[in-house]
Order: structure tokens, then sequence, then C-alpha cells
């Protein structure tokens, strides 16, 4: 079955991306050489959120494991701006698949910076506007405020003609106003959801288990609450939705397609297993005719009742 796609203007072989900061493809080409570029597990790669300068990431503990997902509250580590261009842009250029780059910043200035930088890199398809990481104190409060969302977005938008992408965060009351803000301000998509803000009591001791003491709950847990705002935000703007949240094989992606997402991306399924995105893919044909579907164009097309 064709799974080929597009979002905003990207071409793609299949619908399935990976949640940024989720699946290190520089590592993993490292451990499994270039038979990871022969079979790569997604049909466009998204990377981990850049900012201006270097940074540790937060302190640890890092990670808590729930139930049905997992508390994340990694502090975007990374290399800066200089670093990620020299360094990472040309290993993962030589991925075969679009390239998403993330950015963040705590100023619009440094938002500029970064999106003029970034945009200039021919290997580059299109950027995401991380607005919503739960795990760093930003002076801004663009992706909770659709006023300060559309600011952003104009502040941004003469910069390129390449996509511009906003990541919306779920811990709002009304996704659906940011989304709007966003659409305003000339971006050309949005990604949802970010992570559920949580927080984890150290089982030894009375304390709070991770570092900073709170973090972003991913994976299955969040599904439900990732379908109703994909739903919600897909009702409400005309650009197209990345859906994700708790995604692990072609039926739950589905589900996503089925809310309103154009296309859908693996974040901690990846954690468990780093083949997960090719799982979905390939489970997606079944998936699709089992719910009488002859295309993903169909499923694409569909509106629930
Ligand atoms: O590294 C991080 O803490 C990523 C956070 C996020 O954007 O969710």
């Amino acid at each position: 079955m064709d799974l080929s796609t597009d979002i905003c203007g990207i071409e793609l072989s299949g619908p399935v991306l990976n949640g940024s900061g989720t699946f290190d493809a520089l590592a993993a080409r490292r451990v499994f050489g270039d038979s990871l570029i022969e079979d790569f597990p997604f049909d466009c790669y998204v990377s981990k959120t850049i900012t201006m300068n270097p940074r540790p990431g937060n302190p640890p503990y890092r990670l808590w494991e729930t139930p049905s997902g997992m508390i994340n509250s990694i502090g975007l580590p990374g290399p800066g701006l200089d670093g990620f261009l020299e360094r990472d842009l040309p290993g993962l250029a030589g991925l075969g698949v679009p390239l998403i780059v993330s950015v963040m910043a705590d100023q619009v200035e440094d938002f500029e910076v970064l999106v003029s930088r970034v945009a200039t890199r021919d290997e580059v398809a299109g950027i995401e506007l991380n607005v919503s990481c739960p795990n760093v104190h930003s002076g801004l409060i663009v992706g909770e405020q659709p006023s300060e969302t559309e600011a952003l977005m104009k502040a941004l938008r003469p910069i390129t003609e390449k996509p511009l992408i906003v990541k919306l965060t779920p811990n709002v009351a009304n996704p659906q106003e940011v989304a709007v803000g966003a659409e305003a301000g000339g971006a050309d998509a949005v990604s949802m959801i970010n992570t559920v803000k949580a927080a984890a009591i150290d089982p030894g001791v009375n304390r709070t288990w991770l570092g900073v003491g709170a973090g972003g709950l991913s994976g299955p847990a969040v599904r439900p609450i990732a379908l109703a705002q994909v739903r919600a935000v897909s009702a409400s703007v005309g650009i197209p939705v990345i859906g994700m949240g708790g995604i692990t094989d072609a039926e739950s992606a589905l589900e996503f397609i089925l809310a309103g997402a154009r296309v859908v991306a693996v974040g901690t399924e990846n954690f468990r297993d780093p083949r997960a995105g090719s799982s979905v893919t390939e489970g997606l044909p079944a998936a699709l005719g089992r719910r009488g579907f002859g295309s993903l164009a169909e499923a694409q097309a569909a509106s629930l009742d």
C-alpha cells in the first residue's frame, strides 16, 4: 500500500516521524552502522532541540518509569547552535530522509538567530519551534499564550520560507487557542503533544525523585489526552497537525490520523524499541485495511462521528 504523504510541503515516503529528542540518530548510526540508513525507522527525522549555547541539561535523576509511561526531566542538553551546525548537522543530513531541526530559545532575538542560521542550510527541510518544554525555565510564556505565540511567529515568519512548525504544550486549558495563534502568525503546522507536567516521589526517602523536582510525562499514559487535544486542534486550524503522544504501534498511530493528524511521531516507544518506527510503518497497511481504508489518504480525509 502506498503510504507516501507530505507535511507542509515536505514530501515523505510515509507518515511516521520521531518525536524530537527521543531517537539519537547519530548514536544509533555509531552502534548499527550503515544498516541504520538502509532501513531507517522514520520517514522524516526531527532533531533534538537545539539552543543558542551548549547546555549540560538538568541534574540527575532525569528519568522515572511510570506504570504506562515515563517522566523525563532531561533539560535540553546539547552542543549549542555552533556545535550542532558544525558537528551534528552533516551526519543528520546523511540519514536519507528529510530533516526537521527543533530549536528553543528564551528570548525572541535568540529564536531569530536560531531560525536564520538553521534555515540557511540546504540540508534542513523544516524547523520546529519548541515552545513547550516543561523542563527548562524560559523567560518566555510563548507556548501558553495565544497572543505570544502569534507574536513570535510574526517575528520569525519573514526570516525563512522553510516550513515552521510549532510544538504545542498540553499543559494549557485550550491548546486550540494557542494553535490558532500560531496559524495567525504564519506557522505552517503544529506538532503535539509535548509532555504533560508530572512528578515522582523517591521510593526510598522523602524527597522528589527528579533532580529539579518535576518533569514531563509521556508514553501510552498520555495517549487519550493527546488524542483529545489533536482532535480539538485539528478542528480549529487549517494547518496540518503532527500527532504524537504514546504511539506504540500502527493501530495507535492510526488513532491519531483519525483524530485529525496528518502524520504521526513515535516518541517514548523508541526508548523501549529503537525499531518502533519501522514496526508502526509495517503495520499500517493491515491497520488501515481492518478499518476499511484502501489508502492512507482515505484515512487522512476521514472524519469521526
Ligand atoms: O530535554 C528535554 O527536557 C526536552 C523537553 C521537551 O521539550 O519536552
